[in-house]
């Protein structure tokens, strides 16, 4: 290795390097870094100053500006609730015809309803509402227990042969299974009610012997016009609704092993306002009023 020495051209030291003859500088860094490093200390002095920086003890360094993401966050959470507490305790206490009445509110009621029922009603009874095989259609149908909106919630309330105390309770007998009545007059009866909706017509003697058979075992809890009774929960047997089938054989099904579907309750699971909330939209779904 050369040993250093002064360039005669630019009267520099050397670095004591040499490559072919090429003897290298030692030219010292530019003042210019020095200034960039100092402008980038002195804005992280001023930065730590400003904003919140050294952790402490008991804490940390607030900062001079006062600027904490922590308090933006709780500042738009204590705002979003203060906007939904407007309408949920509204939709907590105030009549249902109040409430549908209400254009703020039913916007609150058909933005919110959907998610909610979404997450909690669409396996069994489908997005729509409009059932499935075994769960009834509740957007249309007419209600076995009754459709005004507070008979909806207390059903959404205590749920249908649930585990709750006030469980609203309702059953289609066995009548094959258990023999109260024989294979032939299941078959007239449902004959009977495949008529009934116009599918296949009876003669005068057929219908007259079905009708009997429904007046003794079947009008007591569907009503004499076969039209549903909310009293004991069974469906209106004339329309084109079915919770389970409206072909021969299910009616067949239904008649010789009876029914018992289970509606959950609600109670507990969503918050009384919830409640209202969802009785509301199903109301709106069917398009009626309290
Ligand atoms: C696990 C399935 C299931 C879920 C989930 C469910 N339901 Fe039901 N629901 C039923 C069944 C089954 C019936 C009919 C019971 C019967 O056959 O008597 C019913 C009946 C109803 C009725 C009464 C219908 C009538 O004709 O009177 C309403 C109202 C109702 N459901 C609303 C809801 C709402 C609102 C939700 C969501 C919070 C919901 N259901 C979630 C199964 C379910
Ligand atoms: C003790 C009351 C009761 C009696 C008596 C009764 N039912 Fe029912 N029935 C019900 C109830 C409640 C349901 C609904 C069951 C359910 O949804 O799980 C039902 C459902 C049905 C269904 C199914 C409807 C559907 O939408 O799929 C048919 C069909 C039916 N009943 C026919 C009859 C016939 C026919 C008789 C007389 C032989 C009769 N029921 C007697 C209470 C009764």
């Amino acid at each position: 290795m050369a040993l250093k020495e002064r360039d005669e051209f630019s009267g520099q030291m050397t670095t004591g390097h040499e490559w072919n003859g090429i003897k290298e500088l030692n030219t010292p860094v530019p003042r210019l870094l020095w200034a960039f490093l100092a402008t980038l200390g002195l804005f992280a002095i001023v930065w730590t100053v400003l904003m919140p920086s050294w952790p402490g003890v008991s804490g940390y360094f607030r900062g001079l500006l006062g600027a904490d993401q922590h308090q933006a966050v709780r500042q738009s959470l204590v705002e979003a609730e203060a906007a939904r507490a407007g309408w949920s305790e509204r939709l907590a206490v105030e009549k249902f015809d109040t409430l549908a009445a209400d254009p703020a509110i039913m916007d609150v009621v058909r933005t919110t309803g959907p998610a909610l029922f979404g997450d909690n009603c669409a396996a069994c009874h489908g997005n729509d509402a409009g059932g499935n095989p075994g769960y009834p259609n509740i957007a249309e149908a007419p209600m076995m227990w009754g459709g005004d909106v507070d008979t909806i919630a207390e059903t959404i309330r205590v749920g249908i042969n649930s585990t709750h105390p006030d469980t609203r309770y309702g059953q289609m007998l066995a009548f094959g299974r258990d023999q109260m009545l024989g294979s032939a007059e299941i078959s007239a009866l449902a004959d009977y009610l495949v008529s009934l909706q116009g599918e296949k017509s009876l003669t005068v003697e057929e219908t007259g012997t079905a009708e009997t058979l429904f007046a003794d075992n079947c009008a007591a809890c569907h009503g004499e016009d076969a039209r549903g009774l909310v009293e004991t929960g069974a469906p209106d047997l004339t329309d084109s609704f079915w919770i389970y089938g409206g072909d021969r054989s299910t009616i067949r099904h239904s008649i010789y092993n009876g029914r018992q579907g289970t509606m959950p309750s609600w109670e507990g699971r969503l918050s009384p306002t919830q409640i209202r909330l969802l009785s509301l939209y199903v109301m709106d779904l069917r398009g009626s009023t309290p």
